[in-house]
């Protein structure tokens, strides 16, 4: 059955919409669906923030494409697992939760992995090298559910 991946930061033009195009590009999309939503609304329908898609495009994945939407509650339904950036984006998602089936359902991206923070920092009022380090604490978590999701398959 396929697994159904959610990713979730506060504007969903930075960091999830990355997350999102790094685990799709390290999984099949037959045995994963991946997609990534805000807490916020700010940015509804937009494409991801340019210094996002030009970080996954050095790395040969194009994200350009994604369009904004805003979490809602139907999600606890609709996925399997859902992904915070930080733990902002983690209290927000939880104090939507009805039940203890939802709780669950919501992780720290990086409780996958062995990242020395927990948290993907927020790099929307920084620089390039802000996006960089992004890219890589997502990239590093990003395997490592891949290989739980890939490895699945043969069970
Ligand atoms: P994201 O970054 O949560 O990684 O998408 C942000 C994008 C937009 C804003 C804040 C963070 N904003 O305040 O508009």
């Amino acid at each position: 059955m396929q697994t159904k991946v959610l990713m979730v930061c506060l504007g969903n033009i930075c960091r999830s919409p990355l997350a999102e195009g790094i685990l799709k590009a390290k999984t099949d999309s037959q045995v994963v669906f991946v997609d990534s939503a805000g807490t916020a609304g700010y940015h509804i329908g937009n494409n991801p923030d340019m210094r996002s898609v030009a970080v996954a495009k050095k790395y040969g994945i194009d994200i350009s494409g994604q369009r904004c939407r805003k979490f809602s509650t139907i999600d606890f339904a609709q996925f399997d697992v859902i992904y915070a950036m930080d733990l902002s984006n983690y209290h927000d998602i939880i104090a939507l939760t009805d039940d203890k089936n939802e709780i669950e359902k919501v992780k720290l991206l990086l409780e996958e992995g062995n990242a020395s923070v927990s948290e993907v920092p927020d790099p929307y009022y920084g620089g390039a090298d802000g996006f960089e380090e992004v890219y890589k604490l997502i990239n590093q978590a990003c395997n490592m559910i891949a290989k739980k999701l890939n490895s699945k398959r043969s069970l």
